[in-house]
């Protein structure tokens, strides 16, 4: 028997009428941002409940963008979780603004409510949760909770583009919600993102920000009264976004019953944290399935187990590193001790193989895998 193919952890599902589609865009002669950026921002605020969206060149523009529109900068607080990926950490410090980082739940990893009222101070501006795979904070609360403090949120959704809240798609509800088209994520534009935002006002204001701060004058000339960032999708971008926003009701469903499989599937001894597992029309999607290694009853570490599942051709991820644990984190308070759950998934966390061009047979070859080396670490 020959060997299996690579298994990587992630990657997105291209088909040809797609690819089709990109060598019509190179021919049409819009290669910046044209008329099929203007035709995913529709797709995308249809999918949003009709909320205006606008499109940039990756999630973590679309974050940048997000603080300077609502004006966050120095002397200001953004209350985040320190398990999340370093877009967060990094754009709350480049406007200027000061992180300040909660703990999170240890299984679902969703920023723990009850620590975000503690830590809310005068200076307290915004509260930007990450959103996990598998279930939501409880958005009502939080709502509620930045109501009543007057704070802007910014929804970190770059994981979890399908997930509904009480029926609603993440991104149809709320303030300020970012998403992530990087090939790993839900749907591609191979780099990409978008600013889900409230108004006409904001949504005009995004475009001037994504594009050097420039607005039109009536003469036909230009003015620039801020610093804007230079965050426009190209039309071949737009084009590969909008046909996967088409199809990804599709590979909704094939996530969810890879995510069911690994559930069936997955059994090993000393066992593994499991994220929370799905119900049935629960309304979550499933980006990444991330187990926590019991590492402390192994006789290896996460690199050995990870090293061993390479070797059986098996790709695997870290999501995410503590963030007030990196060098930047540490700068702002963070230090061993302060938020253990966020540590310890930060320690123990692997992210297996999931997304839509995968079979169940894919995932059974993983559990297995998986199962083989933890028990041969633990023998
Ligand atoms: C949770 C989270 N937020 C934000 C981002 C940033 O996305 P992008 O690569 O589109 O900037 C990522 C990317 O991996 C992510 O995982």
């Amino acid at each position: 028997m020959g060997a299996l193919p690579y298994l990587k952890f992630a990657g997105p599902v291209l088909d040809e009428a797609t690819i089709a589609g990109v060598g019509d865009v190179l021919r049409s002669g819009h290669l910046a941002s044209g008329p099929w950026v203007r035709r995913f921002e529709d797709s995308l605020s249809g999918f949003c409940g009709g909320r205006p969206v606008r499109v940039l060149t990756s999630a973590t523009a679309a974050v940048e963008v997000a603080l300077q529109l609502a004006e966050i900068g120095p002397g200001d607080e953004v209350i985040t979780c320190a398990q999340s990926f370093f877009t967060v950490l990094n754009m709350i410090v480049k406007a200027g603004a000061t992180p300040v980082f909660v703990d999170c739940d240890l299984v679902t990893r969703n920023l723990d409510l009850d620590a975000v009222e503690a830590a809310i101070t005068p200076r307290t501006r915004a509260i930007m949760p990450t959103h996990w795979p598998g279930s939501l904070p409880d958005l009502d609360r939080l709502y509620e909770l930045a109501r009543a403090r007057k704070l802007r949120v910014i929804e970190d959704a770059a994981l979890v583009m399908g997930s509904q809240w009480k029926g609603r798609n993440v991104g149809a509800i709320g303030d300020l919600v970012t998403f992530s088209f990087h090939p790993n994520k839900n749907i591609t534009s191979i780099e990409g993102g978008a600013l889900v935002v409230n108004d006409a006002a904001e949504a005009a204001r995004v475009e001037s920000l994504r594009f050097h701060g420039i607005v039109y004058l009536p003469d036909r000339t230009r003015d620039v009264a801020f610093p804007g960032g230079k965050f426009n999708l190209p039309d071949v971008n737009a084009r590969i976004g909008h046909a996967q926003l088409l199809q990804l009701p599709t590979f909704l469903t094939t996530r969810r019953a890879l995510a069911e499989r690994y559930f069936e599937r997955f059994a090993t001894d000393p066992a593994c944290v499991l994220p929370p597992r799905p119900q049935p029309g629960d309304g979550q999607s499933w980006n990444m399935w991330s187990v926590l290694l019991p590492l402390d009853r192994l006789g290896i570490d996460r690199r050995q187990f990870r090293d061993a599942l390479e070797a059986r051709g098996i790709g695997t991820g870290v999501s995410y590193e503590a963030l007030h644990l990196s060098t930047l984190g540490r700068r702002y308070g963070g230090k061993e001790g302060l938020f253990p759950n966020a540590e310890r998934i930060s320690r123990e966390t692997v992210t297996l193989p999931l997304h839509a061009a995968m079979t169940a047979s894919d995932v059974d070859r993983v559990a297995s895998a998986a199962a083989d080396v933890i028990a041969a670490a633990h023998a």
